[in-house]
């Protein structure tokens, strides 16, 4: 059965189309940090997907043009916070409206057994150790291996969707 709704895009504006099909997969969002030379590094990502339960990993798509990606590599710490709703200035510091260096002042962090920074409020912390990078086009597949987890009580998390905050 088809949908008449639906309608086909042409092959040579494949890009176009998938844009706009992704603007309306609803994601939750994330904060990836870890270890800069001197200060932390961190950024928004909706790219998170959990990736086996044995052992427990996680995934996450960085583009190599993210200032973070030179900091990350197999052996490396980094910490995965999942935002709560009320934390869209969090997302949108992270996702570039904030300076590198001024990011970790948006927010309130704390500190993991790694040092790494873990964002309070959050739906929940996940401190992991890079197992492996797999190149891929623009971005890296980041594939994680979680070591320790703090979850919050309530289910309240950020939705990003069609280019904006739910
Ligand atoms: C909601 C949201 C989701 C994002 N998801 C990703 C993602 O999954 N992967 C990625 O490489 N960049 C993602 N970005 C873009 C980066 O967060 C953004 O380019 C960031 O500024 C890069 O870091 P830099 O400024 O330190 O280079 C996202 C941005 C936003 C606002």
């Amino acid at each position: 059965m088809t949908d008449a709704s639906l309608q086909p895009v042409p092959v040579d504006d494949v890009v176009v189309g998938l844009k706009g099909a992704m603007r309306r997969l609803a994601s939750g969002v994330a904060i990836i940090a870890a270890l800069g030379d001197d200060a932390p590094v961190g950024m928004a990502a909706t790219s998170i997907t959990s990736l086996t339960m044995d052992p427990p990993a996680i995934l996450v798509c960085v583009n190599r043009s993210a200032s973070i990606h030179a900091h990350l590599s197999a052996g490396c710490p980094i910490s995965i916070n999942l935002l709560s709703r009320h934390q869209r200035e969090v997302s949108a510091a992270f996702g570039g409206a904030v300076a590198r260096e001024l990011r970790f002042g948006v927010g309130s962090w704390s500190r993991d057994h790694h040092d790494l920074p873990i964002l309070e409020e959050a739906q929940a912390n996940l401190s992991c150790t890079i197992d492996s990078l797999i190149p891929y086009g623009t971005h890296s597949i980041v594939i994680a291996r979680v070591e320790a987890v703090r979850i919050g009580e309530a289910v309240d998390p950020l939705i990003f969707q069609d280019g904006a905050y739910l």
